[in-house]
């Protein structure tokens, strides 16, 4: 479904990406693991085009997307959702019309109808009978879940999630995990997820890469990858237990 090949990207003299090798298989959770500065925004960023790589290519179903044009772009993109860092909700809107925001920026639904989806994606989000609610009066965890309703308002294929458990503390990243799991599972689609947490990583995973100084060095399922003799996953893994909290 996302093929990503020999992505190079630098900035100015500083190398980010120096040759990602990475397939993301339809349907499945592949969470891209990395330390803070590793390249992972960067990376997410390339995939839905915002930026264009020095050299490589990423297809996404066979259409090799470095190559589009801007109206091809944004027409490719309805097929994500993207959730973006601390959830990005316009914060002079309340909750209905942020989640509403794609519905009438992309399609031509009456406002009954645009109603009807927003009042059912809030209620998949446990967020039942919110809209009237600002953002300043909602908690940090119920602002993800307004940001994964808005992301998946929709109905995108892939949906893509730039570190969604950072700050908020362990029940609360916990209870997002799950909600993330089950839409998932409910919904079939094809999630990306980034992170440097570890435990969100083994929690939601089916497919964990690893992403170090600009590849991906290891990749796998969370029993294959807890079990890697890669030194680089082995010192990863070290210090998250060592923490042994977040963030
Ligand atoms: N638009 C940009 N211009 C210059 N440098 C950038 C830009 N975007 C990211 N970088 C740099 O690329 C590196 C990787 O950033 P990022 O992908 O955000 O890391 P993370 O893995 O924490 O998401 C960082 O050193 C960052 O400063
Ligand atoms: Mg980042």
């Amino acid at each position: 479904m996302i093929e990503i090949r020999g992505l190079h990207k630098s900035f100015g003299e500083q190398k980010v990406l120096e040759g990602v090798d990475l397939q993301i298989p339809k349907g499945r959770t592949t969470v891209i693991l990395g330390r803070s500065g590793a390249g992972k925004s960067v990376l997410l960023k390339h995939i839905i085009g915002l930026i264009k790589p020095d050299k490589g290519k990423i297809s996404v179903d066979g259409i090799d997307i470095t190559r589009l044009g801007d109206k091809d772009l944004n027409e490719m993109r309805k097929k994500f959702g993207m959730l973006f860092q601390e959830a990005a909700l316009f914060d002079s809107m309340t909750v209905g019309d942020n989640v509403a925001f794609p519905l009438r920026e992309h399609t031509k639904l009456k406002e009954e109808d645009v109603r009807g989806i927003v009042a059912q994606r809030l209620e998949q989000v446990e967020l039942p009978g919110l809209e009237e609610k600002m953002p300043a009066e909602l908690s940090g965890g119920m602002k993800r879940r307004v940001g994964l309703a808005r992301a998946i308002v929709l109905d995108p294929e892939i949906v893509l999630f730039d570190e969604p458990t950072t700050g908020l503390d362990p029940p609360m990243a916990e209870a997002i995990e799950d909600l993330i799991m089950k839409t998932q599972r409910r919904r079939g689609e094809t999630f990306v997820v980034i992170t440097h947490d570890i435990q969100t990583a083994f929690h939601i995973a089916h497919t964990i890469a690893m992403l170090h100084e600009g590849r991906i060095v290891e990749e796998g399922s969370p029993e294959v990858f807890r079990k890697s003799s890669n030194p680089v996953v082995q010192a990863f893994l070290a210090r998250g237990e060592e923490k042994e909290v977040r963030g």
